[in-house]
């Protein structure tokens, strides 16, 4: 069945899963909705995007995606209030970030009108695909990549702009422990750690699989040159509470500018909460940890929302976290999940109506 909506073409699905899902037990990322955004790139320029049934997608063997890794992509999230009204937060600066990101590995941004209006579409069509229970939302993966073909090591000429939706709860299952990593680097300076390039990702898996197998969740990155600087963990921005001061490390070009990031720092001053944007470094944690004035450590981050961290690992010795009762994370975390769900005032206006 087809449709024009909002000016975007709509091929509907024949057989809707949506039945088959358990709403009440959701995983992160692994369940997919039943439709999706496509808009190709070709002839130089961006093609009207389409909404179409979820499907695979077929590539020749020698598309750029596969042997250079040109790809680019952002993570946000949809909401639905009690009135069944629907609400994504600041999605232009994702818009705007997914080009930086494209700009960085030579892709083609993309007109604003054909993501927002594109998403829009999307969410529209499967807007009972957004989940209202508390904890789950709707999770939106964008991704542009290199799908036309060829050996040489140079840009395609033809890309994909795919929007996929999968209803999702929470990113970690349980508690968070990290490790701060004194060997292997996620980016250095002048290279790609800003964006949100595919390979980014691929890169930390090998430390990270490490990590695991001591028992951690993440890795938290430190700056590549001297290893003493708190940079990022693999998919959050990380902070730290020494007494009663929030500290975050600056972004750099190392360093994802995430939307969490600078929403929690924002509503933070705004309570009165001391916040430093500086150097942190990992002789700092270390001393606070050994007495007792590092109270909190947390990740943000779209997927990971505020995750608490329960405890981190540096050159073979593991710390733990106190166990407080009102935390700056739990606090923050319900601060900033009220405003994406409607439940409080936005005064910062970062809801937005879809
Ligand atoms: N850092 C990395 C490496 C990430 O992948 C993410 C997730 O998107 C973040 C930080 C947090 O960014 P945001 O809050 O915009 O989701
Ligand atoms: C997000 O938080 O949306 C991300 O993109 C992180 C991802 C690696 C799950």
């Amino acid at each position: 069945m087809n449709a024009i909506i909002n000016d975007i073409e709509v091929i509907k699905t024949k057989s809707s899963k949506i039945s088959e899902v358990d709403f009440s037990n959701l995983k992160f990322g692994n369940t997919f909705s039943d439709h999706m955004l496509v808009c190709d790139y070709k002839n130089g320029k961006w093609q009207a995007p389409k909404v179409v049934p979820y499907q695979p997608i077929s590539l020749d063997p020698s598309a750029k995606i596969f042997h250079y890794g040109q790809s680019v992509f952002e993570g946000m999230k949809a909401y639905k209030d009690a009135n069944e009204n629907v609400w994504l937060f600041r999605p232009l600066d994702n818009f705007k970030r997914l080009n930086i990101s494209s700009k960085r590995l030579a892709i083609p941004e993309l007109p604003e009108n054909y993501f927002m209006d594109g998403l829009k579409t999307l969410l529209q069509v499967d807007s009972n695909w957004i989940p209202k229970d508390e904890g789950s939302s709707l999770y939106i993966r964008p991704f542009v990549f290199a799908s036309g073909n060829g050996f040489h090591a140079s840009p395609a000429d033809e890309y994909k702009f795919i929007i996929a939706t999968a209803p999702s709860g929470a990113y970690f299952s349980g508690k968070v422990r990290v490790l701060i990593e004194q060997k292997y680097s996620r980016s250095a300076n002048g290279g790609v750690g800003f964006a949100k390039a595919g390979g980014n990702y691929a890169g930390q898996f090998y430390p990270t699989q490490l990590a695991v197998e001591k028992g951690y969740q993440q890795v938290i990155w430190t700056d590549d040159n001297t290893h003493e600087y708190i940079e990022e963990a693999g998919a959050m921005n990380i902070f730290v509470r020494i007494n009663d001061t929030l500290i975050t490390g600056p972004t750099s070009d190392r360093i994802l500018d995430g939307i969490t990031r600078k929403s929690i720092i924002q509503l933070a001053e705004s309570e009165g909460i001391p916040v430093e944007v500086r150097k942190l470094s990992v002789h700092e944690v270390v001393a606070a940890a050994k007495d007792g004035s590092l109270k909190e450590m947390f990740g943000a981050g779209t997927a990971a929302v505020i995750s608490p961290i329960a405890g981190f690992g540096y050159k073979d010795e593991d710390y733990d976290l106190p166990e407080l009762e009102d935390t700056y994370a739990a606090h923050l975390k319900k601060r900033i999940t009220d405003i994406q769900t409607n439940k409080t005032d936005d005064p910062f206006g970062w809801r937005y109506e879809v």
